[in-house]
């Protein structure tokens, strides 16, 4: 038996978590549950301080399993980057957004490198869990690595393995989602997935880095075309005087061959909005051209401004104009039951009512207040709802559906409801007063 797998069997193995944000905790949280000792590295003091105070930063993982991990020493969380040297695994979590012209922005990708080239040490694994564009570690994290004086695929392992997180799905953890992995040579990969065995339930060892990348971003762009068809197909059917959601929750019925999309009010999260451009922006390198997905971005990226003309044309049949009135914009979140306002089409929606002279107010149970964002700053709280301030509103606006909302509750004490995502479709009185958009 090699010493790696020694050290692995014997949970010897010292892992080190880079970036500790929504994918960043839950692998901490399952390396703990693993027997294994973690340290999670963070730029941000302040996280690093909440962390190692025992408290969670993510609503879904609750502060007792961040208290059990710190108090039992299995975790530590630190801003002191020479420590990377202690750990034998480093997996790099770090975010992978988009710049203001909508290409890819490597700065964190490229510090992280550079921090962990000036840290590396001969044996240890590097993976890269961010997602990116095919090419991301082998052209641009490679050989900023090497810069240490050590070669890739010889005095260290180089693997990609990208995250799949649903935060908030029941049904999925980080063990129970099969992981994709792909390394430098061969053995890069296989002490990758020597490392992942034995805390994921299933692994999908693929031949290369760029396999490993590419499998995370055709996941998206199929979730974000197939998003952007029935959006498109919702404006069709409103035309027509047909509810697409009926329509999908029809088709869906059909037991092969269809998976079961729906529309909203636009596109959010860290992911879907984002990742596909990466591969946009790569696949100019080679002079193609991505026409689905710059389609599928046109449509989704319409949706906010859909949504406000439908609500303009619920308030004007009520003899009213959008400059002026009131309106409750319901969820800030980008989807049900998480915390997470990460290009939230609800932001958008506010600018875009504010644009038009609408007095806009916010309620999220899980957002108490806006916090500063890269391109926004909304400087708004979470009204609290009651009956009373519900229907001092001219217009409540759906935007994400939390299931902790009692929708009948809502459309009872609401003057007007406009629902992007559907949420009141079993809401039997007052259906009068609800324009679906
Ligand atoms: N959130 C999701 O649901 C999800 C799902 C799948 C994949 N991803 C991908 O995973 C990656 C991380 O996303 P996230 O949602 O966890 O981001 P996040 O913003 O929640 O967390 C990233 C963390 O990295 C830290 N960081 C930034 N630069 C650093 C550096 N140089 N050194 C150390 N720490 C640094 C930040 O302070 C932050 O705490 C992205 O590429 C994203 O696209 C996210």
């Amino acid at each position: 038996m090699r010493e790696w797998e020694r050290k692995i069997k014997d949970k010897r193995v010292k892992v080190g978590i880079l970036g500790l944000g929504y994918v960043g905790l839950p692998l901490v949280r399952e390396f703990c549950s693993g027997g294994f000792k973690v340290i999670g590295f963070d730029i941000d003091e302040k996280k690093v301080k909440i962390l190692n105070s025992g408290r969670s930063i993510i609503k879904h993982i609750p502060d007792k399993q961040i208290k059990r991990i710190v108090k039992n020493r299995q975790f530590e969380a630190t801003t002191n980057m020479a420590r990377l040297k202690k750990v034998d695994a480093i997996i790099v979590c770090v975010p992978t957004p988009l710049t203001v012209n909508r290409e890819p922005d490597m700065q964190f990708i490229i510090k992280s490198s550079k921090t962990i080239s000036k840290n590396i040490r001969t044996g240890q694994l590097i993976v890269f869990e961010s997602t990116t564009y095919p090419g991301t570690t082998r052209e641009l994290v490679r050989p900023i690595l090497e810069k240490s004086g050590l070669k890739a695929g010889k005095d260290f392992h180089l693997a990609y393995s990208p995250e799949r997180e649903d935060p908030g799905n029941k049904n999925f953890t980080t063990r129970t989602i099969p992981k994709v992995v792909g390394g430098l040579t061969k053995k890069c990969r296989d002490t990758a997935c020597e490392l992942y065995n034995t805390v994921i339930e299933k692994l999908v060892p693929v031949s290369s880095l760029e396999t490993a990348e590419a499998t995370k971003i055709v996941e998206n762009v199929y979730r974000c075309i197939n998003i952007a068809m029935v959006n498109e197909l919702k404006m069709v059917f409103d035309k027509m005087g047909i509810d697409v959601w009926e329509v999908i929750n029809a088709a869906k019925t059909k037991p092969f061959g269809f998976n079961a999309f729906y529309p909203g009010p636009g596109l959010g999260g860290h992911c879907i909005p984002i990742d596909p451009f990466y591969l946009t922006w790569k696949a100019r390198q080679y002079g193609m051209p991505t026409r689905f997905i710059e389609l599928a971005g046109e449509i989704n990226a319409n949706m906010p401004s859909y949504v406000i003309s439908k609500t303009m044309e619920a308030l004007n049949k009520h003899k009213k104009s959008l400059n002026g009135s009131k309106v409750l914009v319901l969820g800030l979140a980008y989807k049900k039951d998480i915390d997470d306002l990460r290009e939230s089409p609800s932001i958008e929606l506010i600018e875009l009512l504010k644009e038009k002279g609408a007095l806009v107010d916010y309620n999220d149970p899980y957002i108490r207040r806006t916090h500063k964002q890269r391109q926004h700053d909304l400087k708004m709280v979470s009204k609290k709802l009651t009956a009373k301030a519900l229907s001092g509103y001219d217009v409540v606006l759906i935007s994400t559906d939390h299931s902790s909302y009692d929708y009948d509750w809502i459309v009872e004490n609401s003057q007007l409801v406009v629902d992007t995502r559907n949420a009141t479709s079993k809401v039997r009185k007052g259906r009068a007063k609800i324009l679906k958009a």
